[in-house]
Formats: structure tokens, sequence, C-alpha cells
């Protein structure tokens, strides 16, 4: 996605006429990207032989799944709702991991039956759940055990998931006595332990943490196990100043690892995948003009992309033709539903804009959709996939009589 003069084009097309033609708001994702990106995390990584697992949680649209799957990843879900699309989009059950503090029984049925790879379990009620319903179904399970290493990922506190006030994982002391008690059971069969301690993380340190406390437990505990599920949390650049996660560093410390505990490594990313592939396209309705700031009121808002609203994230917003002349005045760009969150950022100064001008908010593809609602009662908007010069509908989008 870049200007080419002052047009805004995604792959080969200019991002105008697809707004034109399709309507706003609309989402619209290169499929040139996403294939990049999947390329990038596997050459950066390709010394240890991860399974790459990707998190669904973050954009489950069956035409994306279809196309991680053609790139030979797997998935990790956290629904039997993303069981069911990871695998009608193909993907092997040996290749699906299932994380998640609330499985219900139904969901645990499900998975067992589909035979995937690893039920990564929270707690230990739901262990003694999985081993009921194991037992009653006469077949051993693979299951991972998570672990909360109490680590501050260094990364938004609405996004961190490893330190101990968090619902995350469990202690020590409680895999300790699970292993204890299952080590020998003919229905659990703990294969893996897994950690993810947050989402958007740019800093080593965080990492270099968690594998310094996977190694000291894993020394402490004197078990075996197959698997050590990293998960996923690697960070991408919203702004462009924006810190970058050093994979290379990141490697070395993984490589040491398998190279002293002789295990298969699985990875969950979900945004450093999709994060940066996609943009929503949207229209502006009306400028209101006050002394001190321009209200940009644009059609897309906090039901088609929660992100800034719920964790005061940035996205960066780019107009389809950029006007040369730049206006100093504060710009709230802001959405027309009723609630003073529907904001997507604030700019000191702007390009100069006119009411039904179009803009791109960026870095929408993780995240964004799946997040949607239709608070307000606004129908979701459609997604497209853009190849080249070719644009495919990849959902459509709802219309009122979907929705009321
Ligand atoms: N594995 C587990 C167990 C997770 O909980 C998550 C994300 C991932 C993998 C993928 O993390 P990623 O590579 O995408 O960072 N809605 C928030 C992010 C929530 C992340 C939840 N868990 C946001 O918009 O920033």
């Amino acid at each position: 996605m870049k200007y080419k003069k002052s047009k805004y084009y995604i792959e080969n097309i200019d991002a105008l006429k697809i707004a034109k033609k399709y309507g706003t708001p609309i989402y619209c994702y290169s499929k040139n990207k996403i294939i990049r990106n999947i390329i990038k995390f596997k050459n950066n990584f390709e010394s240890i032989k991860p399974l790459i697992c990707f998190s669904v949680k973050s954009n489950n649209n069956l035409q994306i799944l279809k196309l991680i799957q053609q790139y030979q990843l797997g998935a990790d879900v956290v629904s039997k709702g993303e069981l069911i699309a990871a695998l009608k989009a193909g993907i092997p059950s040996k290749k699906i991991v299932f994380s998640g503090v609330g499985k219900t029984a139904d969901e645990i049925r499900y998975a067992i039956d589909k035979n995937i790879l690893l039920i990564n379990a929270e707690s230990e009620s739901e262990i003694i759940n999985i081993n009921y319903i194991a037992k009653n179904k006469r077949r051993p399970v693979n299951v991972g055990l998570r672990l909360n290493p109490n680590i501050d990922a260094l990364t938004n506190s609405k996004i961190s998931t490893g330190r101990n006030i968090d619902k995350f994982g469990l202690n020590e002391k409680t895999i300790f006595k699970l292993i204890n008690k299952y080590k020998n059971s003919k229905h659990i069969k703990i294969k893996c332990l897994s950690v993810h301690i947050g989402s958007q993380i740019t800093e080593l340190k965080p990492y270099a943490e968690m594998i310094r406390c996977v190694s000291k437990f894993i020394e402490k505990i004197k078990y075996h196990f197959d698997y050590i599920d990293f998960g996923g949390g690697m960070g991408i650049q919203y702004k462009n100043n924006d810190k970058k996660l050093d994979y290379k560093k990141y490697l070395f410390l993984v490589k040491k690892f398998v190279n002293k505990y002789r295990v298969k490594i699985i990875f969950e990313p979900g945004r450093s995948i999709i994060g940066n592939t996609a943009v929503l396209l949207s229209k502006i309705i009306y400028i209101k003009k006050t002394n001190k700031r321009n209200f940009v009121i644009i059609d897309a808002a906090m039901n088609d992309l929660i992100r800034p609203a719920l964790y005061g994230s940035y996205h960066k917003i780019v107009p389809l033709k950029k006007n040369q002349q730049i206006v100093n005045k504060l710009h709230n760009f802001v959405g027309p539903i009723c609630e003073t969150t529907d904001q997507f950022s604030v700019l000191k100064r702007y390009f100069k804009l006119n009411d039904k001008d179009f803009l791109a908010i960026c870095d929408v593809g993780a995240y964004g959709i799946v997040l949607s609602s239709n608070y307000n009662l606004r129908p979701r908007p459609s997604e497209l996939m853009i190849d080249k010069s070719k644009v495919k509908l990849i959902s459509r989008r709802e219309t009122l009589k979907d929705i009321i």
C-alpha cells in the first residue's frame, strides 16, 4: 500500500476507485503482503523449524485462513467456532492447538473428536474436565499446560496476559501438582508447556525473561515436554518510529533453548502475520469546524474498528488523494456513533480535506473486523482481497435486513 504521486494504491489498484465501486466503510487486504509476511515469519525462524500456528482470533476470514493453509501454517484457536473455521479452511487437525481459559465440555469434546494436536489447558478444573471426557470416550488426549510466568510484557496493560494478576495460565506450583498427578494417566498425556505473555510486544526483554523462566522451570520439574509453545505477541509498527522487535536476537535465544532441551517449538503469531496487511477505507460525511478544531466525521466507526476506543490504540489515517496543502489546526477523526470514545485519532495538522473525501485507516488486518459489532445497529462492513489488479469480495457487507 503506497502513494503513486498523490493517489493511494493497494497493490496495483487506486484505492479511490475501490471505495467508489464497493462503498465504504470497507476492509481491503493485500494478498501479496499477507504472503510476504508469512514467508518472512517462516524465514525468521527457519533454522529451528517451529510449528507456526496462526492465531485465528486476530482474523478469521475463511479466504485468509485458506491462504494460511496454503502456506502450511497451522492454527491457534480459542473457540469451537474458530476450530470449525480452521478445519473448513483445510488446516490439518494435527497442526491445531486450542487455547483459552474457559473451554466448555462441548468444545473439549469437539476438539477431542477432531483429534487436534494439543488442548492447552489453563486450570486444574479444565484438566479434570478433559480427563472425564477422555475417559468416557476411552481416548488419550494430548494436552499442554499454560504457564503463567508472572512477567510484564511491557505492552499496553489491556493486552498483557502473563502477570499473576491476569486470568491466564497456571502457576508453577499447580503445574508441578498436575504433572505428578497425571504423569502416568491413561487419558491425559501432558506433551506441552505453553506460555503467552501478551500482544504487540516490541521489546526483546520480556521474551528473554519468558525463556529464562521456562528454562528454569524445566530444570526444576525434570519432566520432558515434546513441545514448548511460546505463543505469539510479536508487535508491528503502527507509527513510523515504533520500535521493531529484533527477530534475530529472539531466534538466538530460542535456538539456544532448543539445542539444550531438544523440544519442538510452537509459535502462535496473529498480528505479525496479518496486522499490516489491511486498510479500512472510509468516506468523510461532514467536516465540522469549530474555532479550535476540525471534527472530521467519517462513515467508519468504533463498531467497525474498536481498537482506538478500547485500548487507545493508534492507527495511521491517510487520504486516498493527497492534497499538498496542510491545515495547521487540530483534527479529530471521529465516527458517527453516539459515544465520545468513537474517535480514531487527534492530529495537530493534516492535509486539507473536504466533505466526501476518502481516507484509509491503516494496519487494521489484526483485531479489526473480528472485533466489529452492530452497535448503533450499524451493519458490519465488507472485506475485499486485492491481488495485484484483481479484487475479490471475501465477505459481504451486512444489510439492515440481516441485522434487524
Ligand atoms: N496465543 C494466545 C494464547 C493469545 O492469547 C494471543 C492473543 C495470541 C496467541 C496472538 O497474539 P498476537 O501474535 O496477535 O499478538 N485485541 C487486542 C489483542 C488481543 C490479543 C489476545 N491474545 C488488540 O487489538 O491489540
